[in-house]
């Protein structure tokens, strides 16, 4: 198992769009493992394969409180969404600090591979719901900061670029120290 570097917005890598799965494989359970561990990691309750730059339809997730119940999305597919909608607090791995209301769908049903590649239809409601949509999103290159204002996406930029750059200065003068 690995930690995986997470892309952080706004790199144009989460932009791209993913390509499915072909075969749920020896390669695809490693990355999922790697993903489920730099989730826990990074303590979120979601993460699309396109967060870790790999372009395939893959998504992890655990909206459990104990951190104890994996799901696996293998080329989601929305089957139904309600007409209700919800407005909730979103964050996301790739816009660290950020967090604002986006309205979705309150419930959904996905059909989904799981890790052994068995075809599975999901029903989800309220937080879950939530999470399919934003990290279905990240595998057609949406991230949530996209539905709000220009100008807000125009101040998180900006602050996520100069963050980024700190970041970059404190690591730099680290290995001056070296
Ligand atoms: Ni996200």
């Amino acid at each position: 198992m690995a930690l995986l570097p997470i892309l952080r917005y706004p790199d144009p890598r989460l932009h791209k769009i993913a390509q499915p799965v072909q075969a749920v494989d020896a390669r695809v359970r490693a990355l999922i493992d790697d993903m489920f561990e730099t989730m826990y990691e990074a303590k979120g309750i979601g993460l699309a394969a396109t967060q870790v730059d790999v372009h395939e339809r893959l998504i992890v997730i655990d909206v459990s409180e104990e951190r104890d119940q994996r799901l696996v999305l293998i080329n989601p597919e929305l089957v139904w969404a309600s007409d209700e909608r919800l407005k909730g607090e979103e964050g996301c791995l790739s816009v660290p600090g950020i967090y604002d209301g986006v309205e979705r769908a309150a419930a959904v049903r996905v059909r989904a591979l799981d890790e052994r590649g068995k075809a599975r239809e999901i029903a989800a409601e309220e937080l879950l719901a939530v999470c399919i949509q934003h990290e279905m999103d990240h595998l057609v290159g949406k991230v949530f900061v996209e539905y709000l204002s220009p100008l807000k996406q125009g101040r998180i930029k900006t602050k996520l670029l100069k963050a980024e750059r700190e970041d970059f200065r404190a690591a730099t003068r680290a290995q001056e120290r070296l």
